[in-house]
């Protein structure tokens, strides 16, 4: 019998290090998809902890300098300190910040539990009075989304727009899948219309559809925009986007703290279940 977990991390996961995710974008490049690298890890105890996310981010930006590949990267706040104070959190990522600006490179700060979302939207829009190459990720389930993204829009600051994955109580999230669905459509439009340089991260071929449709019909440029997705999900859909001349990237993991992560693309989708238990006996 096969380490199951294991097994099925290696779909979603570029590896356990910086380089094996630089190697992992480098092949997406020469498909024409761009990439975002990301250091898994989240809650660290202690600011040591905090300081070891600071320097291998600060790793992982020479690396992909120096390899030449088309990749951002992608963060969380509370690998860098936020658990422990906000200030901390803030000096971490505009140490980053600063290092990416040097190489011409973006940050993309994820969005974690609603926990944090007041928190991060604050840090972000700080950081981004400095730092113009910071943008954040939103998420449609939440029920503050709509007042996040009209503040995001008067800032300036890009947003990934994403369903959200984490589980949240329905006094502040949606919870039926299709009022998130609708949801996302109409921040969607109200990025594209206003936004800075928006990403759509989404495997939904609805959704997708509808961005192609509404930016067609506005007059918004492919290049205006970009879709997003996931190492290891729909991957014709990423090869057939790039394609159509639409810009595309894909988040590329790398890590030992791959379990947190694991578990919500486990949830994500009913088949994995199948996928997970076929591949215990296989
Ligand atoms: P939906 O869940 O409706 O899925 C649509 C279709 O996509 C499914 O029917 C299936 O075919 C396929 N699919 C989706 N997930 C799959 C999976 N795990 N395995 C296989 N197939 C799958 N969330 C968050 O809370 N904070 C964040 O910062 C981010 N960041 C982020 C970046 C990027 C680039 C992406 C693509 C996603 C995120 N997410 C995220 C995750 C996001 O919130 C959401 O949980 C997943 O993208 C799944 O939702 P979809 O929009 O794909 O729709």
């Amino acid at each position: 019998m096969k380490d199951p977990v294991s097994y099925f991390a290696r779909r979603y996961i570029a590896g356990e290090t910086r380089e094996d995710a630089v190697r992992v974008a480098g092949e997406l490049n020469e498909n024409g998809i761009s990439a975002t690298i990301d250091n898994l890890g989240e809650n660290v105890r202690d600011t040591i902890e905090a300081m070891n996310g600071l320097d291998e981010y600060r790793a992982l930006l020479r690396a992909i300098n120096e390899a030449g590949v088309d990749s951002t990267i992608s963060l969380k706040l509370t690998h860098l300190g936020l658990d422990q104070s906000q200030p901390l959190a803030i000096k971490n990522v505009s140490a980053i910040l600063k290092k990416a600006a040097k190489y011409k490179s973006f940050v993309r700060v994820d969005m974690e539990s609603s926990a944090y979302t007041g928190a991060a939207i604050e840090c972000v829009i700080e950081l981004h009075k400095e730092h113009p190459n910071v943008g954040i990720a939103v998420q449609s389930y939440l029920l503050r989304s709509k007042a996040d993204i009209e503040r995001l829009i008067e800032e300036g600051v890009s947003v990934r727009l994403v369903k959200g994955a984490y589980k949240e109580p329905p006094d502040i999230a949606f919870a039926e899948k299709t009022r998130v669905d609708e949801n996302y459509s109409t921040l969607m439009k109200e990025l594209l219309l206003h936004g800075n340089n928006p990403a759509f991260a989404t495997h939904d071929e609805a959704l997708i559809a509808e961005a192609k449709t509404f930016a067609k019909e506005n007059n918004i440029a492919k290049d205006a925009f970009e879709f997003q997705m996931l190492l290891g999900v729909r991957r014709k859909a990423q090869l057939q986007l790039a394609e159509e001349g639409y810009r595309i990237r894909v988040y590329v993991p790398y890590g030992k703290e791959w379990m947190a992560y694991i578990m919500r693309r486990f949830k994500e989708r009913k088949e994995n279940v199948w996928f997970f238990i076929k591949n215990i006996f296989e």
